[in-house]
């Protein structure tokens, strides 16, 4: 917080475009709320973005949030610049003379990440307003690129008003436009489910092909499993349904078609647990924790929790508790982009 001349107090604030999974936006309003008090908030697309303004300067609300990463709150950006939208012509004029006045973009890799809301006055898509914009600031001292850049311009065209915002993608919370992070769907793929891994991979950075021997408790269709057969792991599947046909080539792979409560291992087998099983969320992490004998001390486990409750940040506490008392560290607790009503927890075995 600043103090003025006479030593006293004067209160700052900083304001974003906040962005969660379709339904999920009340759920990070709250997390914001725990995080800062009461905090002001303006919804922009219903149940996804809204515009927050936090008590505190920028840099100091971001660090608050990323040195907490929240589950639910999938993507800001800060509001550097807002302008009303209904003069077209003026209000992109004035966009471009935002964005070439910021210093911090001089001699960077800049990416523009551009979004709309469903009546924006901007009519065409959001592809189209960024290639405008790319080509109006093509003469500007940075290089333009999609990925790993040093700094984001954000932007969102919503119906009446526009804002945008220059920030370092690690202060965004992903370095993806919106936070929707996408993956080509590849030739003859299983699942959208494997997806979920993928991201899982990128976000948390895990490295699944330092593991060995990986169970997957509810496997079927196999999505999950090619995954972790393709990263070189052996792999133990457990599903009461059937498995894609394809996957039986792979001699690396282990199916049994059971009832994860019907299985038996022995101590410490596996390296790797994961589990993305469309169930109760309580009677799911009773069989996890079941099963976690045979996951070896410092051990990973990956798992998806289904939101089937009114109240889900209770939901998940209770979840979480069960794991810590069975054992487990919590490392990440995260709705990813490809998790629907779900949360995926990234945890690792401490202890016995
Ligand atoms: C969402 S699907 C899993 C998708 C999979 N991860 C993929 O990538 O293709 C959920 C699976 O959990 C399985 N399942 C549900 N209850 C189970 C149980 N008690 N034991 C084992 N599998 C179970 C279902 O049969 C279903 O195939």
């Amino acid at each position: 917080m600043r103090t003025d001349e006479q030593g006293g107090a004067t209160l700052s604030s900083s304001r974003f475009v906040c962005t969660a999974n379709h339904g999920f936006a009340p759920y990070a309003q709250e997390e914001l709320r725990r995080l800062f008090g009461s905090v002001k908030s303006t919804v922009i697309v219903p149940g996804e973005i809204f515009l927050v303004t936090l008590p505190a300067e920028a840099s100091e609300a971001v660090g608050a949030i990323t040195g907490q990463p929240p589950m639910f709150l999938r993507h800001l950006f800060p509001v550097h610049f807002q302008e009303e939208g209904t003069d077209l012509a003026q209000v992109l004029e004035r966009l471009v003379a935002f964005i070439r006045n910021r210093r911090e973009l001089i001699d960077q890799r800049v990416s523009l990440q551009v979004r709309k809301g469903a009546n924006s006055s901007w009519t065409e898509s959001a592809g189209a307003l960024k290639q405008a914009l790319s080509e109006q600031l093509s003469d500007l001292p940075m290089e333009q690129t999609v990925q790993e850049a040093d700094v984001i311009v954000s932007v969102f065209a919503d119906t009446d008003t526009w804002y945008a915002g220059v920030s370092h993608p690690q202060d965004n919370l992903s370095d993806w436009s919106g936070g929707a992070v996408r993956f080509q769907k590849e030739e003859g793929q299983i699942s959208r489910a494997k997806f979920k891994l993928l991201e899982a991979e990128a976000t948390f950075g895990i490295d699944f092909s330092a593991f060995h021997q990986g169970l997957d408790i509810g496997a079927a269709p196999g999505g999950w499993t090619s995954f972790l057969l393709e990263r070189g792991l052996k792999v133990t599947a457990v599903d009461p349904a059937k498995m894609e046909p394809s996957l039986m080539k792979y001699a690396n792979l282990t199916f049994l078609r059971k009832n994860a409560s019907e299985v038996k291992f022995k101590e410490n087998t596996f390296d790797l647990l994961v589990c993305d099983m469309s169930w109760s969320p309580k009677q799911m992490a009773r069989l996890v924790t079941d099963l976690l004998y045979s996951l070896r001390s410092g051990g990973t486990a990956i798992v998806t929790v289904k939101l089937m409750h009114k109240k889900p940040l209770a939901l998940i506490h209770d979840v979480m508790a069960s794991f810590e008392q069975s054992g487990m560290q919590i490392q990440r607790a995260k709705q990813l982009f490809h998790n629907r009503d779900e949360i995926t927890l990234y945890m690792i075995k401490y202890g016995k």
